[in-house]
C-alpha cells in the first residue's frame, strides 16, 4: 500500500526503507454545528477516510525537507529559523506545526518527509488540518516527544494562526486527531472534553457531495464572521455581564435580550449560533437513541439557517441541497464546513445510493455546469502511526 511512497522516498532522499517512518490522519465531516467552534459551544464532526500519508525520516542537523507526490518539487527550510519560511505557498501548514512545537517549547531536529494528500483540497473536508495533525504527530514520534493527541490538535490550531494567518476554531484538527471509526465526536469547545456517539445505522450512510466550487472570499468573509460574533457578544454583555461566549446563552435568553444586539447582521449571525449550538445538543440525543430522523430534520434547519442568516452558503450549495432532498431515501442534507463552496453532507439510505448520486449530479451540472463528485463516506480512525 506504500510501497510507492517508500520508493519515492528513497528516489529522493536516498537511504534505505529501515529508517522510514509512515504517519496518517484524516480529513473530517461535520455533521452538525458550523460556524459554532469559536462562539464556544457543541460541534459534532468525524473523521473521514480519506487523509494525508507521511512519510518521515529524522535528520541530525536542522533543515527540514519536504516534498508533495502532486507537485514534485522539494522544499528545504531550517528548524532554528522558520519564521523566514512563512511566505512558502505550499508547506506553510507542515513548517508552520514545527514553529508552533518549537514555540510551545519542544525541541525537534530535522527531518525529511513525503506528503500523499487524499482529501480533496478547498473542498470543506478540512485538508489542512490533516495535514498539519499529520505532520505534528510525526515530529513528535522522530523527536521522541511524548504529547498528547488534543495537544497536537491545538498545536495544529495555533499555527494555523499565528503561522498561516487564518483565524479557526478548533473543530477540524481536533476531529483529525481524536476520531474513531464508526462514531462522531460530540465535543464541547469550550472545554474541549468529548464523547464518541456511535452512527448506528446499517441502513443509512453518510454521502458527501463536493460541488467543486472553490472557496472564494472563504478566509476574508470566515474572520469577518467571526468578528460579527464578538460585536453581537459586546452588545449582549451590557445586560449579561460576564457572559463569556455567545453559546452561553439559551435560544430564549438570546431572544428575550435579541433587541440589545444593535446591529442587524449581527443579529442574525447570534440567533444562527445560539440555534445551531442547540440543535447540536438536540442532535446527540437523537444520533444517541437511533432517531436519524429526527437528526435529518436539524440538518435541514441547519442548513436553512447558514444560509438565510449566517450567509456562507452559496449558489452551488443550496442548489446541491435542494436537489438531495427532492431524492427518495434522504433524511437531511446540508453544507459542510466552512462554506462559500464545498462540500454538502446527506444521510441515504444505502440501497437508494446509486440512484441519489445519478440525479443529484444530473440535477447540480444541468443548473450549474460543474460535474460533481460523490463520496459515500467512511467513518475512521484518528491520527496515527503505520507501524
Ligand atoms: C472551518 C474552520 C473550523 C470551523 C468551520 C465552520 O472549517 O477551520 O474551525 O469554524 O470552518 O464550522
Amino acid at each position: 500500500m506504500y510501497e510507492h511512497l517508500i520508493e519515492k522516498f528513497i528516489r529522493t532522499y536516498g537511504g534505505s526503507e529501515d529508517d522510514i517512518r509512515i504517519f496518517e490522519s484524516p480529513g473530517r465531516v461535520n455533521l452538525i454545528g458550523e460556524h459554532i467552534d469559536y462562539n464556544g459551544g457543541y460541534v459534532l464532526p468525524a473523521a473521514l477516510s480519506m487523509k494525508t500519508t507521511v512519510l518521515a525520516r529524522k535528520r541530525h542537523d536542522k533543515f527540514i525537507r519536504m516534498l508533495a507526490t502532486d507537485l514534485d518539487y522539494v522544499i528545504q527550510a531550517e528548524m532554528d529559523r522558520l519564521e523566514y519560511f512563512k511566505d512558502y505557498k505550499w508547506g506553510n501548514y507542515q513548517l508552520g506545526v514545527a514553529w508552533q512545537m518549537q514555540q510551545f517549547g519542544y525541541k525537534l531536529s530535522g527531518c525529511e518527509m513525503i506528503f500523499e494528500d487524499k482529501v480533496p483540497l478547498g473542498s470543506g473536508l478540512s485538508s489542512s488540518a490533516a495535514i498539519e495533525v499529520a505532520t505534528a504527530i510525526a515530529l513528535t514520534a522522530l523527536n521522541d516527544l511524548e504529547i498528547p493527541m488534543t495537544e497536537l490538535a491545538i498545536i495544529g490550531q495555533k499555527a494555523e494562526h499565528n503561522y498561516v494567518g487564518v483565524n479557526c476554531g478548533i473543530m477540524d484538527q481536533f476531529a483529525s486527531a481524536m476520531g474513531k471509526k464508526d462514531n462522531a465526536i460530540m465535543l464541547d469547545c469550550k472545554t474541549l472534553e468529548y464523547r464518541y456517539i456511535p452512527l448506528q445505522s446499517k441502513e443509512y450512510k453518510i454521502v458527501i457531495g463536493n460541488t467543486r466550487k472553490k472557496r472564494s472570499l472563504g478566509e476574508s468573509a470566515y474572520n469577518q464572521r467571526r468578528n460579527e460574533c464578538e460585536q453581537a457578544l459586546m452588545d449582549i454583555r451590557t445586560v449579561i455581564p460576564g457572559i463569556e461566549w455567545l453559546c452561553d446563552l439559551t435560544p430564549k435568553q438570546l431572544d428575550k435580550n435579541i433587541n440589545v444586539i444593535r446591529d442587524e447582521t449581527c443579529r442574525k449571525r447570534a440567533v444562527h449560533v445560539v440555534y445551531e449550538n442547540n440543535r447540536v445538543l438536540k442532535s446527540a440525543d437523537v444520533l444517541t437513541s437511533g432517531d436519524l430522523d429526527e437528526f435529518g430534520k436539524l440538518m435541514i434547519e441547519s442548513h436553512e439557517s447558514l444560509r438565510d442568516l449566517y450567509e456562507v452558503s452559496c449558489r452551488e450549495l443550496d442548489i446541491m441541497v435542494e436537489a438531495a432532498l427532492e431524492q427518495k431515501g434522504v433524511l437531511g442534507s446540508r453544507m459542510t464546513g466552512a462554506g462559500f463552496g464545498g462540500c454538502t453532507v446527506s444521510f441515504v439510505k444505502e440501497s437508494e445510493i446509486e440512484s441519489f448520486m445519478k440525479n443529484v449530479g444530473k440535477i447540480y451540472t444541468e443548473k450549474t455546469g460543474i460535474t460533481p463528485e460523490f463520496y459515500v463516506s467512511e467513518i475512521s480512525n484518528g491520527g496515527r502511526e503505520i507501524t
